[in-house]
């Protein structure tokens, strides 16, 4: 993890028509270390250390979206699967550029093993990404998100919600359950518990009756701890005759849910359209 350490070594990038500071360090090749701004292509990613570079490149560069399959389409808003073996250097560019904003997470180089999730706002002049989530082919663990971006001019807009939600349809999908990859952020944190508390409330408002963990995972792919440290969290959860009981009372749920915040952007699953990786 020498990495921490690492000082900052890239000020800003210009992705698009956004000129971005970054917050940490990445591990660009040495030749860029010394150029504090980089210049994105924002369709394939490449990044140069000049602006008569990339403009340059623009002339050249036929991509006009993310490189892979289009997997959802709602409105303006598509999102591209990308394999990491079929597109290496897009996936290392991916990484490149996320790790300018992910503090503690390991890079993987091993791109191969990844789906890059790629979230665009599409309009005439081609789909321009607004993050994306990796995803590794194969989890022994589980884990069905390894890293989570918004890029920061999109940031608190509702993203990071519908990329959360996003790969909890894609779990179902899979008929799995799911969980990121830890450790997380604080701000990851904060957008996982948001996420978590609203998906589960919604379900305990409207359910009549008797509610195990268990079907509560079953409904939403979220995982059996993940629900059980929601609700502890919460104090929803009492220990009553060597049982644990799920607090229903409406107007408790009601203070929770206004307190975790917007519902972010919604998945649309008819929009999906998407079989697992084999
Ligand atoms: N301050 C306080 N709360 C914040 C916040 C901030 N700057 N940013 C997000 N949150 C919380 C809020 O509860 C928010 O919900 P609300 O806006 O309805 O109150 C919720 O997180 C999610 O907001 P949303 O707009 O859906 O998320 P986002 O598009 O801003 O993306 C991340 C969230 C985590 C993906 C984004 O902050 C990010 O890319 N961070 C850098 C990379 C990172 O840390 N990734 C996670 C690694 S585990
Ligand atoms: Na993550």
């Amino acid at each position: 993890h020498e990495e921490f350490t690492k000082v900052k070594n890239i000020a800003t990038i210009e992705l698009g028509r956004y000129e971005i500071e970054t917050w940490y360090f990445s591990p660009f090749p040495p030749e860029y270390n010394d150029c504090g701004k980089l210049f994105f292509c924002e369709f394939c990613l490449n990044f140069m250390k000049r602006k008569e570079q990339l403009q340059r490149h623009m002339r050249k560069c036929d991509l006009k979206h993310p490189p892979g399959d289009e997997i959802y389409r709602n409105g303006t808003l598509s999102m591209f699967e990308i394999d990491g073996k079929k597109n290496k250097v897009y996936g290392q560019n991916l990484c490149y550029l996320a790790k300018l904003f992910l503090d503690h997470k390991t890079l993987y180089y091993d791109v191969d093993l990844f789906l890059f999730y790629v979230l665009c706002e599409c309009d005439d002049r081609g789909c321009h990404m607004v993050g994306y989530f990796s995803k590794e082919k194969h989890s022994e663990e589980s884990y069905n998100l390894a890293c989570i971006l918004t890029l920061p001019p999109y940031q608190r807009k509702g993203y990071g919600k519908f990329l959360i939600a996003f790969s909890y349809e894609l779990s179902k999908k899979e008929g799995k359950v799911g969980t990121p990859e830890r450790p997380l952020s604080d701000l990851g944190l904060l957008s996982y518990r948001g996420y978590w508390t609203r998906i589960l409330l919604d379900i305990l408002k409207k359910h009549k009756g008797n509610i195990s963990i268990k079907e509560l995972s079953d409904m939403t792919a979220i995982k059996a701890e993940d629900i059980l440290a929601t609700l502890q969290n919460l104090e929803l959860i009492q220990y009553r005759k060597g049982q644990h009981v799920i607090c229903a009372d409406p107007k408790i749920l009601d203070r929770h849910l206004k307190a975790a915040g917007r519902g972010g952007l919604e998945v649309d699953v008819s929009k999906l359209i998407w079989t697992p990786y084999k």
